[in-house]
Protein backbone atom coordinates (compact mmCIF):
# COMPACT_ATOMS: atom_id res chain seq x y z
CA UNK A 1 0.00 0.00 0.00
CA UNK A 2 0.95 3.54 -0.46
CA UNK A 3 2.16 5.08 2.43
CA UNK A 4 0.99 8.74 3.99
CA UNK A 5 2.98 10.35 6.64
CA UNK A 6 2.93 13.26 8.80
CA UNK A 7 4.05 15.24 11.93
CA UNK A 8 2.77 17.71 14.27
CA UNK A 9 5.63 19.78 16.35
CA UNK A 10 4.88 20.02 20.13
CA UNK A 11 5.55 23.56 20.64
CA UNK A 12 2.33 24.23 22.50
CA UNK A 13 -1.44 23.03 22.90
CA UNK A 14 -3.02 21.64 20.08
CA UNK A 15 -5.45 23.86 18.28
CA UNK A 16 -8.20 23.76 15.85
CA UNK A 17 -5.92 24.96 12.42
CA UNK A 18 -3.60 21.23 13.91
CA UNK A 19 -7.07 19.53 13.62
CA UNK A 20 -8.62 21.19 10.82
CA UNK A 21 -5.21 21.18 8.56
CA UNK A 22 -2.95 18.03 9.84
CA UNK A 23 -5.41 15.24 11.59
CA UNK A 24 -8.54 15.16 10.49
CA UNK A 25 -7.15 14.63 6.67
CA UNK A 26 -4.49 12.81 8.01
CA UNK A 27 -7.10 10.41 9.75
CA UNK A 28 -9.27 10.20 6.52
CA UNK A 29 -6.09 9.05 4.53
CA UNK A 30 -5.39 6.26 6.94
CA UNK A 31 -8.02 4.24 5.77
CA UNK A 32 -7.01 3.98 2.08
CA UNK A 33 -3.20 4.32 3.14
CA UNK A 34 -0.30 2.55 5.41
CA UNK A 35 -0.55 5.25 7.92
CA UNK A 36 2.27 6.93 9.39
CA UNK A 37 1.79 9.79 12.02
CA UNK A 38 3.99 11.37 14.68
CA UNK A 39 4.96 13.68 17.22
CA UNK A 40 7.75 15.98 15.87
CA UNK A 41 9.22 16.47 19.34
CA UNK A 42 13.14 17.05 18.11
CA UNK A 43 11.33 20.00 15.94
CA UNK A 44 10.09 21.45 18.87
CA UNK A 45 13.34 22.06 20.56
CA UNK A 46 14.48 25.01 17.82
CA UNK A 47 12.16 26.97 20.00
CA UNK A 48 11.07 25.32 23.32
CA UNK A 49 13.19 26.11 25.98
CA UNK A 50 11.29 24.21 28.85
CA UNK A 51 11.82 20.95 29.37
CA UNK A 52 9.02 20.29 31.47
CA UNK A 53 6.83 21.60 29.07
CA UNK A 54 8.60 20.10 26.23
CA UNK A 55 7.47 16.72 27.61
CA UNK A 56 3.56 18.41 28.18
CA UNK A 57 3.27 19.38 24.76
CA UNK A 58 4.91 16.18 23.51
CA UNK A 59 2.53 13.97 25.63
CA UNK A 60 -0.38 16.39 24.67
CA UNK A 61 0.00 16.26 21.32
CA UNK A 62 0.23 12.42 20.79
CA UNK A 63 -3.26 12.46 22.97
CA UNK A 64 -4.83 15.07 20.93
CA UNK A 65 -3.95 11.93 17.75
CA UNK A 66 -5.80 8.96 20.07
CA UNK A 67 -8.53 11.70 20.74
CA UNK A 68 -9.57 12.64 17.46
CA UNK A 69 -9.33 8.58 16.40
CA UNK A 70 -6.10 7.51 15.10
CA UNK A 71 -6.37 4.19 15.42
CA UNK A 72 -2.80 2.64 16.89
CA UNK A 73 -3.38 -0.74 15.46
CA UNK A 74 -3.49 0.93 11.92
CA UNK A 75 -1.10 3.68 12.02
CA UNK A 76 2.32 3.53 12.84
CA UNK A 77 2.76 6.03 15.55
CA UNK A 78 5.27 7.50 17.59
CA UNK A 79 7.54 9.92 18.92
CA UNK A 80 10.22 11.30 16.55
CA UNK A 81 12.93 11.14 18.85
CA UNK A 82 12.46 7.56 20.15
CA UNK A 83 13.65 6.40 16.39
CA UNK A 84 17.13 7.38 16.19
CA UNK A 85 17.74 6.01 13.20
CA UNK A 86 16.32 9.29 11.90
CA UNK A 87 19.43 11.09 13.12
CA UNK A 88 21.64 9.12 11.54
CA UNK A 89 19.74 9.76 8.02
CA UNK A 90 19.74 13.66 8.83
CA UNK A 91 23.50 13.48 8.74
CA UNK A 92 23.06 12.49 5.38
CA UNK A 93 21.14 13.81 3.94
CA UNK A 94 22.81 17.75 5.12
CA UNK A 95 25.54 16.38 3.00
CA UNK A 96 23.35 15.81 -0.33
CA UNK A 97 21.52 19.49 0.44
CA UNK A 98 22.87 22.44 -1.03
CA UNK A 99 23.28 25.72 0.94
CA UNK A 100 21.54 27.64 -0.73
CA UNK A 101 18.17 25.76 -0.69
CA UNK A 102 18.21 26.05 2.97
CA UNK A 103 18.56 30.41 2.26
CA UNK A 104 15.45 30.14 0.64
CA UNK A 105 13.21 28.23 3.72
CA UNK A 106 10.35 30.55 3.88
CA UNK A 107 10.07 30.07 7.92
CA UNK A 108 14.58 31.00 8.16
CA UNK A 109 13.54 33.80 5.58
CA UNK A 110 10.69 35.34 7.36
CA UNK A 111 13.57 35.10 10.80
CA UNK A 112 15.80 37.71 8.84
CA UNK A 113 13.12 39.73 7.45
CA UNK A 114 11.73 40.36 10.90
CA UNK A 115 15.39 41.14 12.17
CA UNK A 116 16.19 43.30 8.89
CA UNK A 117 13.05 45.38 9.63
CA UNK A 118 13.43 45.85 13.46
CA UNK A 119 17.19 46.89 12.47
CA UNK A 120 19.27 43.57 14.23
CA UNK A 121 21.92 41.50 12.54
CA UNK A 122 20.07 39.32 9.82
CA UNK A 123 20.59 36.00 11.92
CA UNK A 124 20.25 37.43 14.83
CA UNK A 125 18.11 34.63 17.14
CA UNK A 126 18.51 32.41 14.41
CA UNK A 127 19.87 28.96 15.70
CA UNK A 128 21.24 26.35 13.58
CA UNK A 129 18.19 23.98 14.47
CA UNK A 130 16.13 26.34 12.84
CA UNK A 131 18.05 26.98 9.78
CA UNK A 132 18.14 23.25 9.41
CA UNK A 133 14.73 22.29 9.99
CA UNK A 134 13.70 21.50 6.56
CA UNK A 135 16.18 18.66 5.92
CA UNK A 136 15.21 16.98 9.35
CA UNK A 137 11.76 17.73 8.28
CA UNK A 138 12.69 15.68 4.63
CA UNK A 139 14.49 12.89 6.49
CA UNK A 140 11.14 12.19 8.57
CA UNK A 141 9.66 12.20 5.54
CA UNK A 142 12.21 10.08 3.41
CA UNK A 143 12.80 7.22 6.05
CA UNK A 144 9.36 5.97 5.85
CA UNK A 145 9.17 5.73 2.11
CA UNK A 146 6.25 8.16 2.27
CA UNK A 147 4.58 8.67 -1.19
CA UNK A 148 1.65 11.64 0.43
CA UNK A 149 1.94 13.89 3.05
CA UNK A 150 -0.79 15.75 4.19
CA UNK A 151 -0.20 19.03 5.60
CA UNK A 152 -1.76 22.85 5.90
CA UNK A 153 -0.56 24.89 3.06
CA UNK A 154 2.16 26.77 5.28
CA UNK A 155 4.23 23.22 5.18
CA UNK A 156 4.10 22.69 1.29
CA UNK A 157 7.38 24.50 0.53
CA UNK A 158 8.76 21.81 3.03
CA UNK A 159 7.52 18.93 1.78
CA UNK A 160 8.77 20.17 -1.86
CA UNK A 161 12.05 20.41 -0.37
CA UNK A 162 12.12 16.94 0.69
CA UNK A 163 11.08 15.94 -3.09
CA UNK A 164 14.35 18.23 -4.49
CA UNK A 165 16.26 16.39 -1.61
CA UNK A 166 15.74 12.78 -2.33
CA UNK A 167 16.24 13.96 -6.00
CA UNK A 168 19.87 14.80 -4.79
CA UNK A 169 20.52 11.57 -3.50
CA UNK A 170 18.71 9.73 -5.92
CA UNK A 171 21.02 11.69 -8.63
CA UNK A 172 24.43 10.48 -6.84
CA UNK A 173 22.76 7.30 -5.42
CA UNK A 174 20.61 5.99 -7.57
CA UNK A 175 21.95 2.41 -8.92
CA UNK A 176 22.12 1.34 -5.32
CA UNK A 177 19.26 2.86 -3.53
CA UNK A 178 16.44 5.41 -4.42
CA UNK A 179 14.07 7.40 -2.80
CA UNK A 180 10.04 7.76 -3.56
CA UNK A 181 9.69 11.34 -4.34
CA UNK A 182 6.74 12.27 -1.75
CA UNK A 183 4.02 14.63 -2.69
CA UNK A 184 2.52 17.14 -0.43
CA UNK A 185 -1.74 16.92 -0.05
CA UNK A 186 -3.26 19.78 1.02
CA UNK A 187 -7.30 19.51 2.29
CA UNK A 188 -9.69 21.43 0.54
CA UNK A 189 -11.76 22.84 3.04
CA UNK A 190 -13.63 26.47 3.03
CA UNK A 191 -12.06 28.80 0.64
CA UNK A 192 -8.75 26.32 0.42
CA UNK A 193 -6.53 28.86 2.80
CA UNK A 194 -5.22 28.12 6.11
CA UNK A 195 -7.60 28.51 8.52
CA UNK A 196 -7.38 32.05 10.34
CA UNK A 197 -6.79 32.72 13.97
CA UNK A 198 -8.61 34.90 16.84
CA UNK A 199 -7.09 38.35 15.02
CA UNK A 200 -7.96 36.97 11.57
CA UNK A 201 -4.22 36.05 10.98
CA UNK A 202 -3.51 32.29 9.96
CA UNK A 203 -3.91 30.52 13.20
CA UNK A 204 -0.60 29.13 14.87
CA UNK A 205 1.02 29.08 17.82
CA UNK A 206 3.88 31.40 16.92
CA UNK A 207 1.10 34.17 17.02
CA UNK A 208 -0.94 33.21 19.83
CA UNK A 209 -3.88 33.49 18.15
CA UNK A 210 -5.01 29.59 18.78
CA UNK A 211 -8.10 28.39 19.59
CA UNK A 212 -7.06 25.27 21.74
CA UNK A 213 -8.96 22.51 21.31
CA UNK A 214 -9.62 21.10 24.67
CA UNK A 215 -10.44 24.20 26.72
CA UNK A 216 -12.86 24.15 29.48
CA UNK A 217 -16.25 25.20 28.09
CA UNK A 218 -16.74 28.64 29.36
CA UNK A 219 -13.24 29.61 28.01
CA UNK A 220 -13.83 28.40 24.48
CA UNK A 221 -16.80 30.54 24.70
CA UNK A 222 -14.71 33.56 25.91
CA UNK A 223 -12.01 32.95 22.70
CA UNK A 224 -15.30 32.81 20.20
CA UNK A 225 -16.26 36.19 21.19
CA UNK A 226 -12.82 37.66 20.50
CA UNK A 227 -12.64 36.81 17.11
CA UNK A 228 -13.10 40.09 15.21
CA UNK A 229 -15.90 41.61 13.35
CA UNK A 230 -16.71 44.80 11.99
CA UNK A 231 -19.38 46.80 12.93
CA UNK A 232 -22.00 46.32 10.53
CA UNK A 233 -25.57 46.68 11.77
CA UNK A 234 -27.66 43.21 12.80
CA UNK A 235 -30.10 43.80 9.45
CA UNK A 236 -27.16 44.51 7.15
CA UNK A 237 -25.87 41.83 4.14
CA UNK A 238 -22.51 40.77 5.54
CA UNK A 239 -19.92 38.51 2.79
CA UNK A 240 -19.42 35.17 4.85
CA UNK A 241 -16.01 34.47 3.42
CA UNK A 242 -14.70 37.40 4.54
CA UNK A 243 -15.30 36.68 8.01
CA UNK A 244 -12.83 34.71 10.48
CA UNK A 245 -15.82 33.75 12.59
CA UNK A 246 -17.27 31.87 9.57
CA UNK A 247 -14.70 30.62 8.25
CA UNK A 248 -13.91 28.85 11.54
CA UNK A 249 -17.26 27.61 11.21
CA UNK A 250 -17.42 26.14 7.34
CA UNK A 251 -13.74 24.57 7.60
CA UNK A 252 -14.80 22.67 11.38
CA UNK A 253 -18.50 22.25 11.04
CA UNK A 254 -18.65 18.15 10.72
CA UNK A 255 -20.77 16.62 7.73
CA UNK A 256 -23.90 16.51 10.85
CA UNK A 257 -23.63 20.12 10.78
CA UNK A 258 -23.76 21.02 6.89
CA UNK A 259 -27.49 22.57 7.17
CA UNK A 260 -26.36 24.71 9.83
CA UNK A 261 -23.69 26.25 7.99
CA UNK A 262 -25.92 26.58 4.96
CA UNK A 263 -28.20 28.25 7.09
CA UNK A 264 -26.11 30.49 8.70
CA UNK A 265 -24.49 31.35 5.12
CA UNK A 266 -27.72 32.17 3.58
CA UNK A 267 -28.82 34.61 6.45
CA UNK A 268 -25.23 36.69 6.60
CA UNK A 269 -25.90 36.94 2.79
CA UNK A 270 -29.56 38.39 3.46
CA UNK A 271 -29.24 40.13 6.29
CA UNK A 272 -30.81 39.74 9.68
CA UNK A 273 -28.01 37.72 11.40
CA UNK A 274 -25.72 39.80 13.90
CA UNK A 275 -22.02 38.59 14.66
CA UNK A 276 -23.16 37.67 18.18
CA UNK A 277 -25.72 35.21 16.99
CA UNK A 278 -22.84 33.87 14.40
CA UNK A 279 -20.82 33.18 17.11
CA UNK A 280 -23.40 31.87 19.29
CA UNK A 281 -23.53 29.11 15.72
CA UNK A 282 -20.11 28.82 15.94
CA UNK A 283 -19.72 27.89 19.47
CA UNK A 284 -22.08 25.37 19.73
CA UNK A 285 -20.90 23.52 16.76
CA UNK A 286 -17.54 24.04 18.32
CA UNK A 287 -18.64 22.54 22.09
CA UNK A 288 -20.98 19.91 20.43
CA UNK A 289 -18.01 18.23 18.40
CA UNK A 290 -15.36 18.58 21.05
CA UNK A 291 -16.71 17.81 24.68
CA UNK A 292 -16.23 13.84 23.54
CA UNK A 293 -12.82 14.55 22.51
CA UNK A 294 -11.87 16.28 25.77
CA UNK A 295 -13.15 13.68 27.51
CA UNK A 296 -10.95 10.88 25.91
CA UNK A 297 -8.33 13.20 25.69
CA UNK A 298 -8.31 14.39 29.69
CA UNK A 299 -7.82 10.26 30.13
CA UNK A 300 -4.88 9.69 28.22
CA UNK A 301 -2.87 12.72 29.87
CA UNK A 302 -2.98 10.43 32.84
CA UNK A 303 0.02 9.30 34.14
CA UNK A 304 0.56 5.53 32.88
CA UNK A 305 -2.55 5.66 30.41
CA UNK A 306 -2.53 2.93 27.40
CA UNK A 307 -0.93 6.31 25.78
CA UNK A 308 2.30 4.91 26.95
CA UNK A 309 1.91 1.63 25.60
CA UNK A 310 0.99 3.05 22.53
CA UNK A 311 4.06 4.98 22.23
CA UNK A 312 6.20 2.00 22.79
CA UNK A 313 4.75 -0.34 20.09
CA UNK A 314 4.87 2.53 17.73
CA UNK A 315 8.85 3.31 18.46
CA UNK A 316 9.28 0.03 17.57
CA UNK A 317 7.00 -0.72 14.45
CA UNK A 318 8.68 2.96 13.39
CA UNK A 319 12.33 1.95 14.31
CA UNK A 320 11.89 -1.73 11.94
CA UNK A 321 11.13 0.80 9.02
CA UNK A 322 13.71 3.12 9.36
CA UNK A 323 15.98 1.06 10.15
CA UNK A 324 15.65 -1.15 6.83
CA UNK A 325 16.18 2.22 4.67
CA UNK A 326 19.02 3.44 6.92
CA UNK A 327 20.42 -0.31 6.21
CA UNK A 328 20.80 0.57 2.06
CA UNK A 329 21.67 4.15 2.65
CA UNK A 330 24.91 3.47 4.53
CA UNK A 331 25.31 0.82 1.77
CA UNK A 332 24.64 2.72 -1.19
CA UNK A 333 26.82 5.92 0.40
CA UNK A 334 30.37 3.64 1.02
CA UNK A 335 29.79 3.82 5.07
CA UNK A 336 28.82 0.25 5.56
CA UNK A 337 30.25 -2.91 3.77
P1 LIG B 1 3.00 22.34 12.85
O1 LIG B 1 3.23 21.62 14.13
O2 LIG B 1 3.22 23.82 12.82
O3 LIG B 1 1.53 22.09 12.36
C1 LIG B 1 1.01 20.76 12.25
C2 LIG B 1 0.07 20.67 11.05
O4 LIG B 1 -1.05 21.57 11.22
C3 LIG B 1 -1.17 22.39 10.07
N1 LIG B 1 -1.66 23.72 10.47
C4 LIG B 1 -2.67 24.37 9.86
N2 LIG B 1 -3.47 24.03 8.85
C5 LIG B 1 -4.42 24.90 8.48
N3 LIG B 1 -4.61 26.10 9.08
C6 LIG B 1 -3.82 26.49 10.10
N4 LIG B 1 -4.01 27.66 10.69
C7 LIG B 1 -2.80 25.61 10.55
N5 LIG B 1 -1.84 25.65 11.53
C8 LIG B 1 -1.16 24.49 11.46
C9 LIG B 1 0.24 22.48 9.51
O5 LIG B 1 0.23 22.82 8.13
C10 LIG B 1 0.74 21.09 9.73
O6 LIG B 1 0.32 20.22 8.70
N6 LIG B 1 7.14 21.22 10.29
C11 LIG B 1 5.85 20.70 10.70
C12 LIG B 1 5.93 19.42 11.52
C13 LIG B 1 6.66 18.31 10.84
C14 LIG B 1 6.16 17.54 9.73
C15 LIG B 1 7.19 16.60 9.44
C16 LIG B 1 4.99 17.56 8.99
C17 LIG B 1 7.88 17.83 11.15
N7 LIG B 1 8.22 16.81 10.32
C18 LIG B 1 7.05 15.67 8.39
C19 LIG B 1 4.85 16.63 7.94
C20 LIG B 1 5.88 15.71 7.64
C21 LIG B 1 5.18 21.77 11.55
O7 LIG B 1 5.83 22.62 12.12
O8 LIG B 1 3.82 21.64 11.68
Amino acid sequence: AKVSLTGIKPTGEPHLGNLIGAIRPALQLAEQYDSVYFIADYHALTTVRDPELLRHYSRSVAATWVAAGLDPRRTTFYVQSDVPEIFELNWVMSCVTGKGLMNRAHAYKAARDRNVEAGEEPDAGVNMGLYNYPVLMAVDILIMESDVVPVGRDQVQHVEYAADIAGSFNHLYGKSYSFKIPKAVVPEVGTGQTLPGLDGRKMSKSYDNTIPLFLPENKLKKLVRRIPTDSTPVEDPKDPDGSPVFQILEQFAPPSAADVVADTRKRLEQGGMGWGELKNVLFEVLNTELTPLRERYDALMEPGSELDTMLAEGAEQARERAGRVLTSVRKAVGISK
